[in-house]
């Protein structure tokens, strides 16, 4: 695992990718895995465009700090954000470096953070455009935003409901609890909303207190700026996409 941080797998990249994908294949079983190397090859992703010893990083909706963790390890002073309190505490005792707080409101000061970080979140706010300008606030002039959602046309749009999502959030749902016997996590207009590329990226680009640096596919070996291009096509096979944004001066 630590290959991906450490060795520096290409990105993208076949091998990369691949390793992504198998960790997250096991994800049910092995979630630590699964989440210390996506927050290592995320983390290894912003490095490269900030030299992170020093610098502060906001984490807004962390989830239970894989990525903090992992900002805090590259030397970063990192903070966790998030709303859930059953989530601050999936992996022990809440530190004093993390804060219960919603990303529509964030209790920070224009400008605190040199990297506001935001991954798998986005999806599920309902106003996806105030949360982006929470994000833009608090980043410093000059400094990195970094935001990757899953949309609703990806194969992974319905989450533990996909693919059936294609045909409809509600068959998708009970057809879940039917083969499974559980409660899906994820309600369409509760708790997942469906976010587009197409729309996501013209709000960015007219944005005037954000530029894009990048735009693309976060896990695909190849194409994965080509493919955020295509009308169309790029909402089913960007799978979910990454921007990295600079904020404005
Ligand atoms: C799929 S998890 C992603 C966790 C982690 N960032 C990751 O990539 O693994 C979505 C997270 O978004 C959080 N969230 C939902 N609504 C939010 C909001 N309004 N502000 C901040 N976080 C929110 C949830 O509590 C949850 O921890």
């Amino acid at each position: 695992m630590a290959e991906i941080a450490e060795r520096g797998f290409k990105d993208p990249s076949l091998r990369r990718s691949a390793a992504l994908f198998r960790a997250f294949m096991r994800e049910p079983s092995d979630p630590e895995r699964c989440y210390t190397l996506l927050a290592r090859d995320s983390v290894a992703q912003v490095a490269r465009h900030v030299d992170l010893p020093g610098k502060i990083v906001v984490d807004v909706g962390g989830g239970s700090g894989h990525f903090t963790e992992e900002f805090r390890r590259r030397g970063a002073q990192s903070y966790l954000f998030e709303p859930d309190p059953r989530e601050l505490s999936a992996r022990g005792p809440v530190t004093e470096d993390a804060v219960l707080a919603d990303g529509y409101l964030l209790p920070l000061a224009d400008g605190a953070a040199d990297v506001c970080f935001s991954s798998n979140v986005l999806e599920h706010v309902s106003d996806p455009q105030t949360f982006i300008s929470e994000m833009a606030r608090v980043t410093r002039p000059g400094g990195l935003i970094y935001l990757s959602f899953t949309n609703w046309l990806s194969p992974w749009g319905g989450h533990e409901t996909a693919p059936w999502h294609y045909l409809g959030a509600d068959r998708a749902r009970e057809r879940y609890e039917r083969r499974t016997g559980r409660q899906a996590k994820h309600t369409l207009g509760e708790n997942l909303f469906p976010v587009h590329i197409g729309p996501t990226l013209r709000h960015v680009r007219a944005r005037d207190d954000v530029q894009v640096v990048t735009a693309r596919s976060r896990y695909w070996p190849f194409l994965a700026s080509t493919i955020t291009r295509v009308p169309g096509l790029r909402e089913i096979a960007t799978w979910n996409l990454l921007l990295i944004l600079r904020r404005s001066p």
